[in-house]
């Protein structure tokens, strides 16, 4: 499961990384911070936007080399990809540079250079040209003529010195102007103040100070209005920026005279950076253009420059929303790959347990099919053996009875025992190795079942059974059975025990049995199971389903011992599940309680029909098998025997025969279905249906005894009053005062 989980994670999160390329780590070092810088990084930035594999990493030294080179050097350490700088002094910074680049880092230079070859381009304006149309314009303003000082950026910086020569190669060309001082600063404003306070030369009459850049020239312009308050010193500078305290404004509120528009160019910095890095095709030195900043042009410059500023912003904002988007939408991408995996998770386990349990079901059905092969091989097999056992055990029962055995000698008498104890034995060992070979689990359950409706039938004869084999002649109203199995022996031996109680029918296999079921229509089958053509299951099943034989108690007598076959011997409808080797006793006990659970119906027309409980069953019986209280509403027999009957009660000639042809069946199936159900014949129980009704009428209506009589069917008044007398007890004069 964990590793599950781990792999899905995994996927999700290169799934959510796959769209981006290779990252690019780019450092920015800038020399100082200022106004300038400022608005540069600022590009750089936005620069970085259009890009969404740019990282920045800004550092500043604040005007020092020292601290420059160590950030040179420290962001090379934490693994940029490429570098970009400007250097504060040329010759202090180029060999932290140079380290870079030998390190493989490629590196661009900007705005200052180096004072080596070891960088990968450069980009920037052309400070000399600066310096030179500086000095033109200066020369212009004083119409060749004058007195002008220059205050310089930080020494050993190369704009500086290109700004410097530029400025002095125009200014020599003009012999009126002077330059009466060059100046010393930094690029900071206070230096230039300082410088140009601490001037122990004349400053009242110079008409004109360049500061090489518009923060120097403001410095300049400070300590000279200190001085000389009505001065009227006019001052330039260089960067031209938009902005607060920007050269722009600063020439259009009329504070200095000109500038120069020094571009800072970060988003073309970026572009050149990620030219590089992705191979693409690039140009090693870039001179960006610039423009001269004077009080003709300074408000519409302004004007443009604040509004690509504004805008820039705009799209600052811009970005930071699609940023915040973004990054929701990965957020979302992750879940939306973690859901997947877990609905894939649980689809896979909801296959693996399905087909686990598939395989289980397999394997068990597997086990259940060898397992019945192995049951019906030993069901068979105890069947071979079970059989001639019985013809041993019970004739053996019955010899013991015999005076010749009681009387025999003593040695005979022992072999005798011996006999008898051994065929017991041998049927218990044959039970136990039948119980080992089939195994108690798969059957439990069904066991457990079966022994709820049944208790062990295997007892072995114990008792006197001489009286049932004696050859006495059967009793002419005795019940008839049915004997149905295939072994010819076992018939016989049935046959035997039976013939002196009942009548008995013999039949060889289940068709021939049902035959003769539905012909005879006896009072109780004795069936085997395990018979040639038709089973006793599906016999006892069909002779339940048969309107004719319906009533009729099945007992199975079977070699099939196991609990589940019982199962199977009730699920089909029996009565009872007798195994063999079976105690003839106990065999006709059933038969006899089967017979007494029958008569039950005869109050068929009593106004709350009398319910006859069978006695109470033998042993502890299950009751619902042998207790058969019928109850007419159920009995669709019953049901339709009742309304036959009570269609013809005023009709004193109506005969058995055409009550059972109106109910489908013969005059002796009809005899026997309602004898066996009843107790009493058809024609007994149609006189009960006509007395019923004429009490019903005696006590509901004021008609004579004579015309009630007549109405239910009697044709003589006389022997209408004997019969009620003999039912009820009363004539029915009596019964109606
Ligand atoms: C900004 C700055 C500008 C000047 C440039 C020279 O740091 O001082 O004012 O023009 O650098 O490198």
């Amino acid at each position: 499961m964990r590793n599950y989980l781990f792999i899905i994670l995994c996927v999700a999160m290169v799934a959510s990384c796959s769209t981006s390329h290779k990252k690019y780590h780019i450092g920015v070092s800038q020399c100082s911070e200022d106004i300038w810088r400022d608005k540069q990084n600022y590009e750089l930035k936005m620069g970085a936007y259009f890009y969404d594999n740019v990282d920045l990493s800004f550092a500043t030294a604040y005007d020092s080399d020292e601290r420059q080179v160590q950030q040179i050097d420290s962001l090379v350490a934490k693994g940029i990809d490429l570098l970009i700088v400007a250097p504060n002094q040329m010759a202090t910074v180029t060999p932290a540079i140079d380290r870079a680049y030998d390190k493989g880092i490629p590196v661009i230079v900007f705005e200052r250079k180096t004072n080596s070859q070891k960088f990968t381009a450069y980009i920037g304006a052309d400070n000399y040209e600066m310096g030179r149309l500086m000095g033109e314009y200066i020369a212009s303003r004083l119409g060749g003529k004058g007195r002008v000082m220059e205050v310089m950026g930080l020494k050993g910086s190369s704009p500086a010195i290109e700004r410097h020569k530029g400025f002095s190669d125009a200014i020599t060309q003009y012999p009126g102007i002077t330059l009466v001082a060059t100046l010393q600063g930094d690029w900071t404003e206070q230096s230039a103040y300082n410088v140009v306070k601490q001037y122990d030369g004349d400053l009242s009459d110079i008409q004109f100070i360049f500061g090489q850049n518009d923060r120097m020239a403001m410095g300049a312009r400070k300590a000279i209005l200190e001085q000389h308050a009505n001065a009227r010193t006019l001052f330039c500078g260089i960067d031209g920026l938009p902005g607060e305290n920007g050269g722009i404004r600063l020439v259009r509120d009329s504070l200095l005279d000109a500038s120069y528009i020094y571009p800072t160019h970060g988003d073309q910095l970026i572009k050149l950076a990620v030219d590089i890095l992705d191979g693409a095709s690039y140009q090693k030195e870039t001179n960006l253009m610039s423009a001269l900043v004077t009080h003709e042009n300074a408000n519409v410059l302004l004007m443009q420059n604040e509004e690509v500023m504004r805008q820039a912003h705009y799209l600052d904002q811009l970005n930071d929303k699609a940023s915040a988007y973004l990054r929701q939408l990965s957020y979302q991408r992750v879940i939306s790959f973690l859901a997947l995996g877990f609905v894939i998770l649980l689809l896979v386990l909801a296959a693996t347990v399905f087909l686990y349990n598939r395989q289980r079901q397999r394997l068990s059905k597997e086990r259940l099919k060898m397992e019945r092969a192995r049951l019906d091989f030993f069901t068979q097999v105890s069947h071979e053996l079970r059989t001639p056992l019985t013809l041993i055990e019970g004739p053996l029962a019955e010899l013991a009875e015999t005076s010749d055995i009681k009387h025999a000698e003593a040695n005979t008498s022992r072999l005798f025992d011996i006999v008898r104890r051994n065929t017991r034995q041998l049927t218990h060992l044959i039970s136990q190795m039948l119980d080992a070979q089939v195994g108690k689990q798969p059957f439990e359950v069904i066991r457990e079942q079966a022994d709820a409706l049944t208790v062990s039938e295997t007892t072995t004869p114990k008792t006197d059974i001489a009286a049932a084999a004696d050859l006495v002649p059967t009793p002419e109203d005795a019940p008839t059975l049915l004997i149905v199995d295939d072994n010819a022996d076992i018939r016989t031996y049935l046959h035997a025990i039976l013939q002196s109680r009942y009548e008995v029918v013999l039949a060889s296999d289940g068709r021939q049995g049902l035959e003769l079921a539905r012909r005879v229509v006896p009072d109780l089958i004795v069936s085997d199971v395990m018979m040639p053509v038709m089973n006793g299951l599906e016999f006892c099943q069909r002779v339940k389903e048969d309107f004719v034989t319906s009533h009729i108690p099945v007992i199975l007598l079977t070699a099939r011992a196991l609990s589940q076959h019982q199962v199977e011997g009730y699920k089909s409808g029996a009565d009872a599940y007798i195994t063999k080797p079976f105690s003839p006793e106990l065999l006709l006990v059933r038969i006899d309680n089967l017979l007494a659970s029958r008569h039950l119906l005869k109050n068929l027309w009593e106004r709350e029909p009398q319910r006859d409980v069978t006695p109470t069953p033998v042993d502890d019986q299950p009751v619902a098998s042998e207790v058969r209280v019928e109850n007419e509403k159920e009995n669709p027999f019953i049901t339709r025997f009742k309304s036959v009957v009570e269609s013809h009660l005023a009709d004193s000639n109506i005969s058995v025969e055409i009550l059972g042809q109106e109910m489908g069946l013969s005059r002796v199936q009809l005899y026997r279905k309602v004898k066996a159900l009843t107790g009493c014949s058809p024609v007994d129980m149609m006189r009960k249906a006509r007395l019923a009704e004429a009490r019903r009428l005696l006590n509901d209506t004021d008609l004579t005894v004579s015309e009630i009589a007549y109405r239910v069917g009697f044709t003589s008044p006389s022997y209408f009053s004997k019969c009620y007398k003999d039912e009820y007890g009363k004539v029915p004069g009596e019964a109606r005062k």
